[in-house]
Order: structure tokens, then sequence, then C-alpha cells
């Protein structure tokens, strides 16, 4: 049976799914129980300094947005870091650690851009016996106007010289935790690496308004009549994590970085593609806030059959496995050619693909009086549209042609000319990849 243990920054956990810190991670009772129903390692919500204590709204914090049959696919909060007392989250982290020495508990902490307050709180993180710590440079609302999480994240120097500070007072494995709200995420990434950061984890939170209440005119959640942009996860969020999670592993400057992967994983698939773009482990926060912690089972059973399907003993199998295919537009082989398919066995004759090709597309779906629908090859460009509108998964596939046959839209053989489209001279990426 696949091996799940998973070794990150030299952290062992029993397998790859831990905890985000947010607050299914806020306490001692939540961890043991997540720890109970199998979660590899947790990433403690949050810490800040002794001070001025952190004070929550006391109206409603999340909003989200609802697919068709309610199932939620985006959440938003306008949540804090932990509003509990230091001391109390640190005696609870010494006492869950001590207990469950084969999980992985990392500290998360957000303390202000100075290093005395770094020096401050290290010691004292240090001495729970947690296996390390993440810095929390993402929180996108409330904390930033102060001058820390995002606020610190979208200056690479700032990431840098925090994170070296970190790794001066502190023995343990850095995580530097990434905010999306970013033009370029590779410039943090680099800036962590930089200043010594162990790996990076990403992503936090997208800015949102989740909604508007079109009678109060005010953006939800509504506290007392004004709304405030809130952090954004969920489902929704994953491929905008992806697409940054890929754009690290794949960047030479940052190459070699340990990632570990959030934003809306919920299944196994959705981690064993994080891994697949070269996260040595995922985090989650919303698929347990939503399903209970009890969800990590079908996690576990689904990467392990998954694994056992394909013959990999261990995740270093296929973490990474797709990094190499991830590439610019301009080196896609523009001599590849597929064509839509049609199941009509399938076909519940909705007609979606229909109109969606005929009104607002290429025309390549033709309907007959009684709701035949076909593709036409000589007009199809295989754009995607109607596998994707199609309400039947499988109904309709796009399958490739095969190299010597007659495109009937263009008159050309395809893929007879170029067969290596990569390093063809007529490909303006070809240069930049030699
Ligand atoms: C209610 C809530 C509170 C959160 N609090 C924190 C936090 O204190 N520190 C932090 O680094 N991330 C926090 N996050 C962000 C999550 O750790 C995670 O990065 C994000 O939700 C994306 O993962 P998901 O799509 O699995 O939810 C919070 C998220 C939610 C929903």
């Amino acid at each position: 049976m696949a091996d799940l243990t998973t070794e990150f920054l030299g952290i062992k956990s029993p397998n790859p799914f831990w905890l985000a810190s947010a607050p299914p991670t806020d306490k001692e009772y939540n961890v043991r129980r997540a720890f109970e129903a199998g979660w590899g390692g947790v990433v403690w919500k949050t810490l800040g300094m002794e001070g001025p204590p952190v004070v929550n709204v006391n109206g409603p914090r999340y909003g989200a947005i609802y697919g068709a049959d309610r199932r939620l696919l985006g959440l938003n909060n306008i949540e804090l870091i932990t509003d509990r007392p230091l001391q109390t989250n640190l005696e609870e982290i010494k006492r869950v650690k001590a207990d469950y020495p084969d999980r992985a508990i990392i500290v998360s902490l957000m303390v202000p851009c100075e290093e005395q307050a770094w020096k401050d709180i290290l010691p004292l993180v240090e001495d729970t016996g947690a296996d390390g710590i993440e810095l929390n440079f993402g929180c996108p609302h409330g904390m930033s106007e102060r001058g820390m999480g995002a606020a610190v994240g979208q200056v690479p120097e700032y990431i840098e010289m925090v994170t070296r500070w970190c790794k001066q007072y502190y023995s343990k494995p850095v995580i530097v935790k990434l905010t999306p709200n970013i033009t370029d995420v590779r410039k943090p990434a680099a800036a962590a690496m930089r200043g010594g950061a162990d790996a990076v984890s990403l992503i936090n939170t997208i800015n949102s308004i989740t909604s508007v209440n079109l009678d109060s005119m005010s953006p939800e959640p509504t506290i007392d009549g004004k709304g405030s942009h809130g952090g954004y996860c969920g489902p929704a969020v994953k491929p905008i994590a992806m697409s940054m999670v890929s754009e690290i592993a794949r960047n030479p400057e940052t190459q070699g970085l340990p990632i570990s992967g959030i934003g809306g994983v919920t299944t196994w698939r959705d981690a064993a593609e994080f891994m697949a773009l070269g996260c040595g482990n995922v985090q989650v926060c919303t698929a347990a806030m939503i399903y209970g912690f009890k969800v990590v089972e079908e996690m576990i059973s689904g990467l392990s059959d998954w694994m056992d399907e394909k013959g990999y003993t261990s995740l270093q199998d296929f973490v990474g496995r797709a990094v190499p295919n991830v590439t610019d537009w301009q080196y896609l082989n523009l001599n590849y050619v597929a064509k839509a398919k049609i199941d009509q066995d399938a076909c519940i004759k909705c007609g979606r693909c229909y109109a969606a090709c005929e009104d607002t597309s290429h025309q390549a779906i033709s309907m007959s009086a009684d709701r035949v629908f076909e593709v036409i090859d000589a007009e199809c460009v295989a754009c995607n549209l109607c596998v994707d509108v199609c309400p039947i998964e499988d109904c309709i596939s796009m399958l490739p042609m095969a190299a010597g046959e007659v495109d009937p839209r263009t008159g050309k053989v395809v893929q007879e000319e170029y067969a290596n489209w990569t390093t063809h001279p007529n490909n303006p990426g070809a240069c930049a990849a030699e």
C-alpha cells in the first residue's frame, strides 16, 4: 500500500494533509480532535505579540458564494489573528505537541515589522517544542492596516528582512506564507529564499467583497451598515493558487525551494494536483470548516488508492512531476489539432452546447429537427466551450486528430510538419527555449 508519510523540511507527519492556520487550529480542543480524526499536522492559528488585545467584530465574519446546488464555492472572511491570550496558546501548543509527537505542529506568527518584536516572541515559541514557524505575511484585512500581514507580504525587502531575523533568533524551520494580493508572486518567494526561508506556503486569502445588500446598500458581511473587503478562499481560489505555486516551482531563481500548497484543497485529487505542481504537502482550511475534520479520511484513502493504482509507492514518486509541463503560451504546439465529439448515448438534448457555440463562438454544432446535436468538424476550433457548458460529464470530449489526417477546417495535414514544435524555427518561442 502507498506510503503517505511526509517529511517536509525534515518534519515528519503521517500524511501530507495539514490544517492551515485558521479557526480549525485556534485552540487545543480543536487540534486534538483534528489529530484524532487523522490530520497529519496543523499550522496553529496566527499568534500575535502580547499587548493590546485583538478584538474581532461581533457581527457576521463570513460571506459565501454558492453553486446552483448551494454547495459553497468561495468563502470570504473578515476575521483577525487569534484573539486568545498568547500565553494560553503557547501552553496549549506545548501540551498538544507533547501528546502527539508524530504530528507536525507549526506556529503561525504575525508581529510588527520590528526586530525586537520578533526577538521577543521567537524564544517563547521555541520553548513550546513546536516543529517550526510560519510567518503570516498574507492576511489581507484588519492586520494589514496596522503594517502587518499582507502589508509585509507585498514588499519583498520586508519579507527578506523579517525572514532573516527569524532565522537568526529561531533554530527550527521557517516557512513564509505568501499573499496572493500581488502582481508577481515570484518576487516575494525569491525574497523569502534570500532571507533564508526553509519553505514558502501559499496562498493566503484574496481581497474580496462577496456580495452587496441592495436594501442597505452595504457590502456583506455587514457590520452596523458598513462592510470591508475580506479574504477569499475555498474551491473558487484553487486555480489561482495552483498558478502561483507553479510560477514559483518553475522559476530558476527559487529552484529547490520547498512549497506547501494552500487554496481550495477539498479532495485528495486537489491535493495530488498541488503536489504534482511541486508542493511537498498541502494545507486545508475551508474544506474542514465546511465538512468537519473527518473530511481528511477521504483525502487519505483517495490519495492512497490513486497512488496504488498508478504504482506510486511514496509521495516523492509524483511530487513535482507536472512542473516540466507548465510552460509559456508561445511554446504550445500550434500544430496540435483536436475536434469535439458528442456521445449521442449520453446526450440529454438540452442544447446548451448548441446555444453556446451558435450564439457566441464558431457555429460548429448543428441541431436537427428532433434535437440531435452534432459537431461540424469543418468549423470546430476545439475551443472547449461545449465541454465546459455541457451538464453531463464526459458527454462531449475533445479528441486529438492523428498525425497525417487532414483538418477539414484548414485543409492542412495534422502534425506532419514541425513534429518538434518547441524547437522549430517558426515557433516564436524557439530561441528562448534553447
Ligand atoms: C476564517 C478564516 C480565518 C483565517 N485566519 C488565518 C490566520 O489567522 N492566519 C493565516 O495565515 N491564514 C488564515 N486564514 C487563511 C487560511 O489559512 C488559508 O490560507 C486560506 O483559507 C486558503 O485555504 P482554503 O481555500 O483551504 O481555505 C484564514 C482563513 C479563514 C477562512
